[in-house]
């Protein structure tokens, strides 16, 4: 009896392992081991690059970015409402993949001189053509334009000539895999990364993160935004001229902590790892997301809300005294991680 209980302590102890920090130690992974920054979509100059860089963030997005210039929709499309959801229709803008290289050639510059890392995000536009993938990613790797090159397969804000909306590639299995199969071969040997949409339905999800682990894909984004969403300004109008626009912020929360847990386990003995996106605007939801598995997080609604104040990535990290929120580093010194 008394060797059995034994026994049951070690392994709950093993079950129940925590890595535990320093404020040193904290910090010392905040700055070297995590992955953490801005989101795609939050980040188009070489200037803004920087900035975020220097702030201390270890994730500098370009993009996404299209083969062919297109002009996003038209309007005011962004809106955050007082619980800290968002709801965006920008439409991907861009000005095509061989004008944007420059920028996103200065944007790496910029990152890499205060240690962080540029992740250039490609999307396909208007039609869902997979080889585009291939020759945008090719044409990054090439042109060592970025240190990861990262496929959006996941917009819900497209709105064709046509009036009607593109669909997202991440529901047709067949498209997503000659996507990422593209992606994978032009990116050579850059890091890559797949941006899933949100869902929790198992038959897509699950689907979509074999494919990725098949093209042995660096880094799983969850999530892009939640398509066809509806938020009203406090005076009853609609938060954005397009009506309907992509979810994000707040509203997330559940979706990608519960596809973390659905997804991080078929990630073990893989080098796949998975940055969480959705809702971080300080160190608890942050801490939240790592606790979970997540081996990173990315954050883009706390800084469109905050007309791109580097400072939000700082009180994440470091908290906000002026809100009373503790940072990330403080609630890895209270609590650690599990292992
Ligand atoms: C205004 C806006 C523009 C965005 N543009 C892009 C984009 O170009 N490419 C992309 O992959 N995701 C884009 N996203 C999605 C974000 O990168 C992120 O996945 C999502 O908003 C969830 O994170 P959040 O809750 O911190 O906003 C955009 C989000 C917002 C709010």
């Amino acid at each position: 009896m008394l060797v059995w209980g034994r026994i049951q302590r070690q392994n709950n102890s093993r079950r129940n392992a925590v890595r535990t920090f320093t404020q040193d130690k904290a910090l010392a992974f905040v700055q070297n081991e995590l992955l953490w920054g801005a989101a795609a979509g939050s980040c188009r100059t070489a200037d803004r690059a920087r900035r975020y860089a220097e702030a201390g963030m270890r994730i500098v997005p370009s993009g996404s970015d299209t083969m062919l210039k297109r002009g996003g929709n038209p309007g005011d499309n962004f809106y955050c409402d007082e619980d800290g959801n968002s709801i965006n229709a920008l439409g991907i803008p861009s000005p095509g993949i061989d004008v944007a290289l420059s920028e996103i050639k200065k944007s790496r510059k910029e990152a890499n001189r205060f240690g962080a890392q540029s992740w250039a995000s490609i999307s396909a536009g208007n039609e869902f053509i997979a080889d585009e993938y291939h020759d945008m990613a090719h044409l990054l790797e090439q042109n060592n334009a970025a240190d990861v090159i990262g496929g959006n397969f996941s917009c819900g804000n497209m709105v064709l000539p046509d009036g009607t909306y593109k669909p997202i590639v991440c529901y047709d299995l067949g498209a997503f895999e000659d996507g990422v199969q593209a992606l994978a071969a032009g990116a050579g040997n850059k890091k890559t990364e797949v941006k899933l949409t949100p869902t929790t339905e198992r038959r897509f999800l699950i689907a979509n993160v074999e494919i990725c682990l098949k093209y042995g894909i660096d880094y799983i984004t969850m999530a892009n935004t939640v398509p066809n969403c509806y938020l009203e300004k406090p005076d009853g109008t609609p938060g954005i001229s397009m009506v309907l626009g992509g979810g994000g912020g707040k509203m997330l929360i559940p979706i990608v902590t519960g596809m973390l847990k659905m997804t991080v386990p078929m990630l073990k003995g893989t080098n796949t790892k998975v940055i969480a996106a959705g809702g971080v605007d300080c160190g608890a939801v942050a801490y939240h997301y790592l606790k979970h598995k997540a081996a990173g997080f990315v954050f883009g609604t706390a800084l469109w809300k905050r007309n791109f104040d580097p400072r939000v990535g700082q009180e994440i990290i470091m908290g906000d005294e002026s809100r009373n929120l503790p940072g990330l580093v403080d609630l890895l010194v209270k609590h650690g991680l599990p292992d």
